[in-house]
């Protein structure tokens, strides 16, 4: 795959994938979101990959969307952006994404954070959700998934005063799994995408698809949805490697079948 705003490449069955627009703080505009869609939507076809990592260049991992670009566009043409639709193919993905969050996470790039389903952040990372400073709101989901981590109270004070919380205040607030030097960050993501990458696939899939479900269901929906997919396991090669491995007191070797 050829990128420009990007890199991609992979380490075993991971997959990293790095905005890489430094000098714009790694700002999302529409050309480099289709170049992060295409490498993620790639790696979570390709069943070789079993976790995916995304990080930033620099000092961001990234702050939002491009203002620059935004600047311009009349309400008119914001309803027909196509970025909703790029959003949600985001949230289609199946495989687990550990963010690494090396520098600013802000608006979108909060957004596109709280999209990834593990996150380490550097000790110097700052996270918020500053559109309120430029006369809008969270567009991307913030005023929604960050209310659901955060709670209300919390959510309306970082989003109605665009307040930067630190890394360590972002993970007392549950928006961040751990804090760690800034050397460290994508090592700590790399330790635990390979955790994830020797577990079943077909257990992590469901595992993602489940508590995703969590947050956007009732909870009879959800245990039921859990009962299936639970069920639906036990019709996998994985569930008797798994089983059969710990009854012979040796590791499982998944396979994804
Ligand atoms: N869009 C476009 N360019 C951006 C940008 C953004 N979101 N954030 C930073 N940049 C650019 C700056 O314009 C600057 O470029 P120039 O040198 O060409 O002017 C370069 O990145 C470096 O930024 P600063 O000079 O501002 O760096 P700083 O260290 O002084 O400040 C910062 C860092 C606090 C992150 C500051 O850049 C900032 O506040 N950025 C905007 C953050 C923001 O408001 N994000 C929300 C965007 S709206 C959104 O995301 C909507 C949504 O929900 C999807």
């Amino acid at each position: 795959m050829e990128f420009t705003l990007i890199k991609a490449w992979t380490e075993d069955s991971i997959a990293l994938v790095q905005l890489h627009r430094p000098e714009a703080l790694n700002a999302l505009n529409p050309e480099m979101f289709e170049e992060l869609l295409t490498a993620l939507e790639a790696y979570d076809a390709d069943a070789a990959i079993r976790c995916m990592i995304l990080t930033g260049t620099g000092r961001a991992f990234s702050a939002g969307a491009d203002i620059k670009q935004m600047a311009g566009m009349s309400a008119v043409d914001q309803m027909a952006s196509p970025a909703p639709a790029r959003w949600e193919r985001l949230r289609r993905l199946k495989k687990p994404i550990v963010a690494a969050v090396n520098g600013f996470a802000l608006g979108g790039g909060c957004e596109l954070m709280m999209c990834c389903d593990i996150v380490v952040a550097a000790e110097t990372a700052r996270v918020g959700q500053p559109e309120i400073n430029i006369g809008i709101i969270p567009g991307a989901g913030g005023t929604q998934r960050l209310t659901r981590v955060v709670g209300k109270c919390k959510a309306m004070e970082l989003i109605l005063t665009g307040r930067q919380v630190t890394a360590a205040e972002a993970e007392a607030l549950g928006l961040v799994n751990r804090v760690v030097a800034p050397e460290l960050v994508l090592d700590e993501a790399r330790r635990i995408a390979r955790e994830i990458a020797a577990k079943s696939p077909i257990a992590v899939r469901a595992a993602k698809e489940c508590i995703l479900k969590a947050q956007e269901t009732s909870l009879a929906v959800g245990l039921d949805f859990e009962r299936r997919m639970f069920a639906l396991l036990f019709a996998t090669e994985d569930k008797v490697e798994g089983m059969q491995a710990f009854l012979e007191k040796r590791e499982p070797k998944f396979k994804g079948s």
